[in-house]
């Protein structure tokens, strides 16, 4: 295998800048060549390809977003859309690719091994969502950002003696929620698949501030509604029950920017080097992940059969911690 070819699609997450230039720098080291698409899937069926040498990501491990930029395509969903995306990937007798992206990507990145691609996928998305791997790149970033907005609220918050709703990404998944409310000291984590009911945030909420608590911060998931209004509407309304004054932020995209943690920084470095290994060695079909500290592959089937779970042991620990 002598050239290979780097991508980042879907949702982009802080790190990805890390795995590309680790994708690039260490096969070179390692003897291929290396070519950058850039737009995603959207980019590789439009041709938007070229051959990237060390120097193009110099000063890129410490930047947010994707010098590769990243696209969400529905054409290439479609058999014509894989089909031209072969065509451009001969074209330019690539030999195998790696994937940056979420768990939508991952899927995509599938769709190409099934036709006979060599393909390795590397877990990018601030969600945390993806099966095999216990971390993604830009999880710890996104966390690190949510945990300095919830510092700055509780501080206004506590001045007036307010409830305060911080919502956070993840669509369906409560990884970020479970964990910003752990480490942020948040009073009531609302997850996705869990009800809450209006008597309980009432309770809660007059219970809270009865106690002698400064402040009522709840951290709710996005993802945590089942009904037409967003969480942050019910719950808005649930402590209005309360008589105690409400305020909410949604945190939005705030979350998926910002300079990449140091722990974003080299698990990055680390997914980029060890599928370029695992592409050289043939061992595709592929996705990278870390467990225990350590790099692991899972196929890439394995991984989209599979279902994220919360460790049960965050979920305990979030309750009597919010007391
Ligand atoms: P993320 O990778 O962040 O989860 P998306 O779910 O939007 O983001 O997926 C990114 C892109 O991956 C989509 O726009 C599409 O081009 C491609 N993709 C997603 N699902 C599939 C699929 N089942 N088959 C082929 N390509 C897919
Ligand atoms: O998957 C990453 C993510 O940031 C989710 O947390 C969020 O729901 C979604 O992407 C937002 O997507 P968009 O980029 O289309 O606004």
């Amino acid at each position: 295998m002598k050239r290979i070819a780097v991508l980042t699609s879907g949702g982009d997450a802080p790190g990805m800048n890390a795995c590309i230039r680790a994708v690039v720098r260490y096969g070179i080291a390692a003897g291929a060549e290396v070519y950058g698409i850039t737009r995603g899937y959207a980019g590789l069926m439009a041709n938007d390809i070229k051959k990237m040498e060390s120097r193009d990501v110099g000063g890129i491990i410490r930047q947010g977003g994707t010098v590769l930029m990243s696209a969400r395509s529905m054409e290439f969903k479609t058999d014509e859309g894989q089909a031209k995306a072969l065509d451009v990937l001969h074209g330019w007798e690539i030999d195998g690719l790696v994937v940056i992206g979420g768990d939508g990507s991952l899927n995509g990145a599938t769709a190409l091994h099934r036709l006979g691609f060599p393909v390795i996928g590397v877990p990018a998305s601030i969600d945390n969502d993806i099966a095999g791997t216990e971390m993604a790149i830009g999880v710890d970033t996104a966390l690190n950002t949510i945990l300095d907005a919830m510092d700055k609220i509780k501080d206004t918050a506590s001045a007036h003696q307010r409830a305060f709703i911080i919502e956070v990404m993840g669509r369906e998944f409560g990884y970020l929620a479970l964990m910003s409310g752990i480490a942020g000291g948040a009073e009531m984590v609302v997850l996705p698949d869990t009800d809450v009911s209006k008597d309980e945030v009432v309770r809660e909420v007059k219970s809270a501030f009865l106690r002698g608590k400064p402040h009522f911060i709840i951290v709710a998931a996005e993802g945590a509604s089942t009904s037409k209004k967003s969480i942050t509407q019910l719950l808005t309304e649930y402590i209005a029950e309360s008589g105690h004054d409400a305020r909410s932020t949604v945190l939005g995209h705030v979350q998926r920017g910002g300079s990449p943690s140091c722990y974003d920084r080299i698990l990055g470095t680390r997914f980029g080097a060890a599928a370029v290994d695992n592409l050289l060695a043939g061992n595709v079909g592929v996705m990278m992940g870390i467990r225990d500290g350590k790099m692991v592959t899972t196929d890439l089937e394995t991984v989209l059969a599979a279902r994220p779970e919360l460790s049960a042991e965050s979920i305990r620990l979030s309750e009597p911690m919010s007391h």
